[in-house]
C-alpha cells in the first residue's frame, strides 16, 4: 500500500454496520468482531480484496483462509455440506468451529481465498455483530485473525488499530470477544467415500464436544491425506505443465507467465502491482493449466511485499513432484 490510510471506528449500530457493509461490497477491508477473535474481511469473491488482506497481513505466504457465511443455508452455494459435515454444521453452527469442505465449482469465490485447493474453509459466527454484518453484506467474507503475521490474535478492536491501523479501512468495535482463542477447524476429506472428520486446528470448540457430537474419536490429520492441515499444507496446487522461474525470456515451446512490460499470454500485473499480481496469481495457473501442458516460464517477480507470497508459491508450484 501506498498511502497510509485512516483507519475508520465504527460503532456497533445500524449505521456502523451499514457502513462497514458498503466498504467491504466496495473491495475495502473491514475488521469485525466474532466470538473467537477479530477477523480481517474482505469480499471473498473479490480477487483484489482477498489480496489486500494478504498485504495487510503482512504474510509471507498464500495461507488459505477462512469465508465467513450468515448461515447453513447460505454455505451451500459454496461448498458441499453432506454426511458427517452437515452433522456437525447443524450441532455446532453458529459457532467457533470451521469445516474445510469440497470446494463447488462455480462458486465464484476468489481462488486466491483457498490457495488455489479444491478445498474451502467455511464459518457460521455466533456472534450478533458478525451475523448482522454478515447478513447485511450479502457476500461471503474471507477473514483470517486481524493480526499483522506473527503477532497474536486480537480480541479487541484496540488490538486491531494497533496491528492493523493505517492498513485496513475500517474496524467495527463489539468490544471483547467471548471465547478469544480460534476456531476449531475439522476437515471432512472429500476423496474416501467415508468422509470422514479430520481435526486440522484445535480451537475454541473443545475436542469433547465434537467427539460427543460424532460419537466417535475424532481422527487426527496424517501427512499425504488429500485435505492439509493449517501450517503443514504439503499438498499446495500447481499445474500439470512443468514451471520455470525467474525467466528473463522464453525459450520454443514455452508460454511465458508475465509480471510487468513483457509480451506474455497471460500477464500477472503489466503494470507490475504485487497486489493485482496476487489477485490474479491462482486465476491464472489454472487458466495457463486448462489451455494446454506446454512448459510455463514465469517473469522475475520482485522478492518483497506480496512478492514473497507469490514467490514462495510460485517455487511450490514449481517444485519437482512425486
Ligand atoms: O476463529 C477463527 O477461525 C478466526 C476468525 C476470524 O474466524 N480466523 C482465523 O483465520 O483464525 P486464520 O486465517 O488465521 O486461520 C485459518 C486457518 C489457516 O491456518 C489455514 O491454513 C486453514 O485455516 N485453512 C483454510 N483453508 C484451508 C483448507 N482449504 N485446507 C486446509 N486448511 C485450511
Ligand atoms: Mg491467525
Amino acid at each position: 500500500m501506498n498511502a497510509t490510510m485512516n483507519t475508520e471506528r465504527l460503532g456497533a449500530d445500524t449505521a456502523g454496520v451499514a457502513r462497514a457493509a458498503e466498504i467491504l461490497r466496495a473491495g475495502g477491508l473491514v475488521s469485525f468482531p466474532t466470538e473467537t477473535v477479530y477477523g480481517l474481511g474482505g469480499d471473498a469473491t473479490n480477487d483484489r480484496a482477498v489480496a489486500r488482506i494478504y498485504e495487510a497481513k503482512g504474510r509471507p505466504s498464500f495461507n488459505p483462509l477462512i469465508v465467513h457465511l450468515p448461515s447453513i443455508d447460505a454455505v451451500e452455494e459454496y461448498a458441499v455440506l453432506e454426511g458427517p459435515a452437515r452433522d456437525l454444521a447443524q450441532a455446532f453452527w453458529p459457532g467457533p468451529l470451521t469445516l474445510v469442505l469440497p470446494l463447488k465449482s462455480n462458486s465464484g469465490l476468489s481462488h486466491l481465498v483457498s490457495a488455489g485447493l479444491s478445498t474451502v474453509a467455511i464459518r457460521v459466527p455466533e456472534h450478533p455483530l458478525a451475523r448482522r454484518l454478515l447478513e447485511e453484506v450479502a457476500r461471503p467474507i474471507a477473514a483470517p485473525s486481524a493480526n499483522p503475521s506473527g503477532r497474536i490474535s486480537p480480541s479487541t478492536a484496540d488490538h486491531v488499530v494497533e496491528g492493523l491501523g493505517g492498513r485496513i479501512e475500517a474496524v467495527l468495535d463489539g468490544g471483547g470477544c467471548a471465547v478469544g482463542l480460534e476456531s476449531t477447524i475439522v476437515g471432512v476429506d472429500p476423496t474416501p467415500v467415508l468422509l470422514r472428520p479430520v481435526l486440522l486446528r484445535p480451537g475454541g470448540l473443545p475436542l469433547e464436544a465434537l467427539e460427543a457430537a460424532i460419537g466417535e474419536p475424532l481422527a487426527r490429520h496424517q501427512e499425504g491425506e488429500s485435505i492439509t492441515a493449517p501450517g503443514q499444507l504439503s499438498s499446495h496446487y500447481a499445474p500439470n505443465a512443468p514451471m520455470r522461474l525467474n525467466a528473463e525470456s522464453v525459450v520454443e515451446g514455452e508460454r511465458l507467465l508475465g509480471f510487468g512490460p513483457v509480451e506474455a499470454a497471460v500477464n500477472l500485473s503489466p503494470s507490475g502491482d504485487l497486489v493485482e499480481a496476487a489477485a490474479n496469481l491462482f486465476a491464472m495457473l489454472h487458466q495457463l493449466d486448462h489451455d494446454g501442458g506446454s512448459p510455463i516460464a514465469v517473469s522475475p517477480i520482485p522478492d518483497h511485499g506480496l512478492g514473497r507470497a507469490i514467490n514462495d508459491r510460485l517455487r511450490r508450484a514449481a517444485a519437482p513432484r512425486d
